[in-house]
C-alpha cells in the first residue's frame, strides 16, 4: 500500500521521547508568572469524547502532559473538569519527580481548583487522594460555610468579589511561590482566562480523530475577543500533533 492512507502512525509523524519534550516545552524562566494551557482536541474541534477528554488522547499526548506537569509549579483546573474527569491523586512518574528534585523543585506540583459554587465535598478524591495540599481558588461572595469546610483539606485563596478574577488568581498563586501555572481546563475556565488576556501559552494536542456529536469547543461561555498567538512548535507524534503556541506580543508586568 502506498500514499498517506497506507502509512503507519510512526511513518506519518515519528516518535517523541520525554527528553525531547522536556526541551521543547522548557520555560524561558521560572520567575515570570505564566499561565500555560493544556488541551487535547479532536480534528473536528471536540473537547471531549463521551464527556471526558481521555478518549481523545494517546500515549504521546499523555507523555506531553506528564512533561508539562513536571515543568509546572501548580496544575490548575476548573471545578467542572474535576467533576467530569474525577481528578484526584495526581502523581508524577518517578523519573519526572526525580527531574524536579534535580532542578530544585518539590517532587510534585500543587493542584488547584477554581470554583464559585464550591460544590465539592472534602471527601472528593481531589482532596482525599491529594499527594500535596490542594488549593481552592474562589471569590468573596462564595458560601462561607463551604469555604470553611474546604479550608480543612485545602488552602483557600479568595480572588475577586463575585467571580474569580484570573489576574488576581495568577498573582496570588505567584505570591504563594507558584508562578508557573499549568491550566488543564476546562472550557469555561479557559474562556475566563482568555477574556482578561491571562493566557501566555496554549499547548494543544490535535488528536487524529473525527468524533462529530455535540461536544463543545476548548473555550466556552466567554465574550468574543481575538488574541493573536504565534506558533512555537508543531511536533508530529504518530498521527497526533503536539502544538505549542505563545502569545504574539509579551505583556509588560511589574
Ligand atoms: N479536552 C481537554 O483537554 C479537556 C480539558 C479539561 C476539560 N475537558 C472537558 O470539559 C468538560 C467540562 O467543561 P467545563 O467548562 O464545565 O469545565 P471547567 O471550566 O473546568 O469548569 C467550569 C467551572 O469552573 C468554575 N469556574 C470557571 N471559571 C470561573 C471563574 N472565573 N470564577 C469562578 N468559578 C469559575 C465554576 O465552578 P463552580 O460550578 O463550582 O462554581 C464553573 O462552573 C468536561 O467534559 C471535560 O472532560 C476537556
Amino acid at each position: 500500500m502506498s500514499g498517506a492512507e497506507g502509512r503507519s502512525p510512526a511513518e506519518a509523524g515519528g516518535a517523541v521521547d520525554r527528553a525531547g519534550l522536556l526541551a521543547a516545552y522548557a520555560l524561558p524562566d521560572r520567575e515570570t508568572p505564566r499561565v500555560r494551557m493544556n488541551f487535547v482536541m479532536s480534528l473536528d474541534g471536540a473537547v471531549a469524547l463521551g464527556g471526558r477528554s481521555g478518549g481523545l488522547g494517546d500515549d504521546a499526548d499523555r507523555l506531553a502532559m506528564g512533561v508539562l506537569r513536571t515543568l509546572a509549579d501548580v496544575v490548575l483546573v476548573g471545578a467542572g473538569t474535576v467533576r467530569a474527569e474525577g481528578y484526584g491523586g495526581l502523581r508524577l512518574r518517578d523519573e519526572n519527580a526525580e527531574w524536579r528534585r534535580e532542578h530544585g523543585l518539590a517532587d510534585e506540583p500543587r493542584l488547584a481548583v477554581v470554583s464559585s459554587a464550591l460544590d465539592l465535598e472534602p471527601e472528593h478524591p481531589f482532596f482525599a487522594e491529594a499527594v500535596t495540599r490542594p488549593i481552592v481558588v474562589t471569590h468573596a461572595a462564595s458560601d462561607p460555610a463551604r469555604r470553611a469546610a474546604l479550608a480543612e483539606v485545602a488552602d483557600v485563596l479568595v480572588c475577586g468579589q463575585t467571580a474569580v478574577d484570573p489576574i488576581a488568581m495568577r498573582d496570588a498563586l505567584a505570591g504563594a511561590g507558584l508562578p508557573q501555572i499549568l491550566c488543564e481546563g476546562g472550557p469555561h475556565l479557559f474562556a475566563a482566562l482568555v477574556e482578561v488576556d491571562a493566557v501566555d501559552e496554549l499547548c494543544l494536542s490535535l488528536s487524529a480523530l473525527l468524533v462529530s456529536g455535540d461536544a463543545g469547543r476548548i473555550t466556552a461561555g466567554g465574550r468574543e475577543h481575538a488574541r493573536r498567538m504565534r506558533l512555537v512548535h508543531a511536533i508530529p507524534a504518530g498521527d497526533l500533533l503536539l502544538l505549542r503556541y505563545a502569545r504574539a506580543a509579551p505583556v509588560a508586568r511589574d
